[in-house]
């Protein structure tokens, strides 16, 4: 078996541990003689399966009782939609935009209601987060839109938004579960699983419950509306049963690592090593103001096209994977989820100064 040190972005590394447990009972989950790729998604089994990897999640983020968890699909890209047809009674809401998902939601929202750009960092290639304590909120928005990681870009937003009260809806996708986080603060909180939790096609949702109403927009599909996916405790329909149980695997094993304020540990001494090295290279450069730095996604560049594509070639040969930047902005980009473990960082930086020396 050979594994590399894989830095994509999403679909993403996935602990070790957690791949082999899946591959150990590919064949027969725990007596029942079958995969749970096989498994009747109303059988006592799989119930089993999401209840606990509900429950799991809820001990790790902590998440209040009044707050469903929903296991969609559709990625967080239907979100993007599902979000305004559920929230947006007044058809109003404000956006920030810090990349280019922000972007997205953006403009898909732009379909069911009067959407604002209250703030954005694109005049600068969204290198930064813009200071978001005194926006002009609109006083009829149902909700306030952020992506909180960015990451294509590499920024975070490690304050909140002032909201001026209003309902915050955040997208975690690069970010879930890599510190502790409280819920309390969001009326929405959700992301992709593909970067930081499990496989790809699966978004969670954790809605607090006053969100989830009949009262949605007209033509909403059954599908989309949060209730019906709540009241079906995400049964409404055949759900992505394979990936919950990957998620829920991976949920079992941030609990023995110690939770999220461990992961928290080791997101920064891991974003560290690598953020010093490109405070001092001569060769490299970070993209990011340095005080909205993501721990996750870190873009950097030579500032040379034919240096870049250099340095990702001979990369990839030295088992650094996946390093390229994404196409929109070119450069590389290492992302470092929960999975990557502080030696792959200590290898890329390893690397990077030998190929620094190399092409003084
Ligand atoms: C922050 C963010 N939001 C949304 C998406 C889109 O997710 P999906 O492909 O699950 O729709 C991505 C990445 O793929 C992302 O990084």
């Amino acid at each position: 078996m050979s594994r590399v040190y894989n830095f994509s972005a999403g679909p993403a590394v996935l602990p070790e541990e957690v791949l082999k447990e899946v591959a150990e009972e590919m064949m027969d989950y725990q007596g029942t003689g079958m995969s749970v790729m096989e498994m009747s998604h109303r059988s006592a089994d799989f119930q089993k399966i999401i209840d606990e990897a509900e429950q799991d999640l809820r001990d790790l983020m902590k998440i209040p009782d009044n707050y469903k968890v929903l296991f969609l699909q559709g990625g967080a890209s239907q979100q993007f939609a599902a979000i305004p047809m559920n929230l947006m009674k007044n058809k109003v809401a404000d956006y920030i935009v810090t990349g280019q998902w922000a972007k997205k939601a953006y403009q898909e929202a732009q379909k069911y209601g009067k959407v604002n750009k209250i703030a954005s960092s694109e005049d600068k290639t969204f290198s930064y987060i813009p200071d978001c304590s005194d926006l002009s909120i609109s006083p009829d928005a149902d909700y306030v839109y952020i992506c909180e990681n960015n990451t294509i870009y590499g920024t975070k937003f490690k304050k909140l938004p002032n909201t001026k009260g209003k309902t915050l809806v955040a997208d975690v996708s690069s970010c879930f579960l890599s510190e502790p986080v409280d819920v309390s603060k969001y009326g929405i909180i959700y992301g992709g699983v593909q970067k930081n939790i499990g496989p790809a096609g699966m978004v969670i949702s954790i809605i607090r419950e006053d969100l989830i109403t009949d009262d949605v927009l007209e033509g909403t599909p059954t599908m989309l509306k949060f209730k019906t996916q709540a009241d079906a405790g995400s049964l409404y329909n055949t759900p992505n049963c394979y990936c919950i149980y990957v998620c829920g695997k991976v949920f079992k094993w941030l609990k023995k690592m110690g939770g999220l304020e461990e992961m928290q540990r080791r997101n920064i001494e891991k974003a560290k090593i690598l953020y010093d090295f490109l405070d001092q290279s001569k060769l490299f450069k970070g993209t990011v103001v340095p005080e909205d730095r993501s721990l996750m996604n870190v873009p950097f560049v030579t500032g040379d096209k034919d240096m870049d594509a250099k340095f990702v070639k001979e990369a990839k040969e030295a088992g650094l994977v996946n390093l390229k930047g994404h196409r929109t902005v070119g450069g590389m980009r290492a992302s470092i989820y929960n999975a990557m473990p502080k030696e792959g960082v200590e290898a890329l930086v390893a690397f990077m100064k030998k190929f620094e020396e190399e092409n003084a």
